[in-house]
């Protein structure tokens, strides 16, 4: 009889797996902070020396896609992010995300909205909270957080959990000082 030689479940094999069962129809409001919970869970479970993340490590890619679920949609960035990087002010429209920092320290700041939203193209922001992501900390953003992100010390390891394809929906970028909404159509 031949032997099968079989792959060692990984930690991220193992949280795909979890991601998963948790899933249900993907409507669930907690839903956000329980892929919160299984991302610190993965973090803590996984070495730097792993072969998959040491990959990742190694390769240094700004993004990466590592994993993209046909039936529910959901999609599992990975990034290695240089001290600097950063992003304007955006929300995720519909969508739901997740960040987590595996190594190095990201800030994310959190954005209100102080206008009435009655001018089209136009909005007040200010911000509102900061959250510093070191190592093992993870945040869910809720549909239509406004958020910006700078990674402060790095190389790090940032990991995004998408609950749907982001180029396939309509969200924003907002100018704070032109006080502008700056639409980002679907691809
Ligand atoms: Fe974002």
């Amino acid at each position: 009889m031949a032997v099968q030689e079989r792959k060692a479940e990984s930690s991220f094999d193992r949280y795909i797996a979890e991601v998963r069962a948790v899933w249900g129809d993907g409507k669930d409001p907690q839903l956000p902070h329980k892929i919160a919970a299984l991302m610190e869970k993965l973090f803590a479970s996984t070495s730097a020396d792993d072969p998959w993340m040491a990959q990742i490590i190694r390769e240094g890619k700004p993004s990466r896609e590592l994993y993209r679920d046909i039936e529910h949609g959901f999609i599992q960035m990975g990034h290695v992010h240089q001290p600097g990087h950063g992003n304007t002010p955006h929300d995720h429209g519909p969508c739901w995300v997740v960040y987590g920092a595996f190594s190095g320290l990201t800030e994310i700041t959190k954005y209100k909205r102080t206008d009435d939203g009655s001018q089209p193209g136009r909005a007040i922001i200010e911000k509102d909270e900061l959250h510093r992501l070191s190592p093992g900390t993870v945040k869910p953003y809720l549909p239509g957080e406004i958020h910006s992100t700078h990674a402060v010390e790095g190389p790090g390891v940032v990991f995004r959990f998408l609950s749907y394809d982001l180029d396939k929906i309509h969200r924003s970028r907002y100018n704070m000082e032109k006080e502008t909404i700056i639409p980002v159509p679907a691809n």
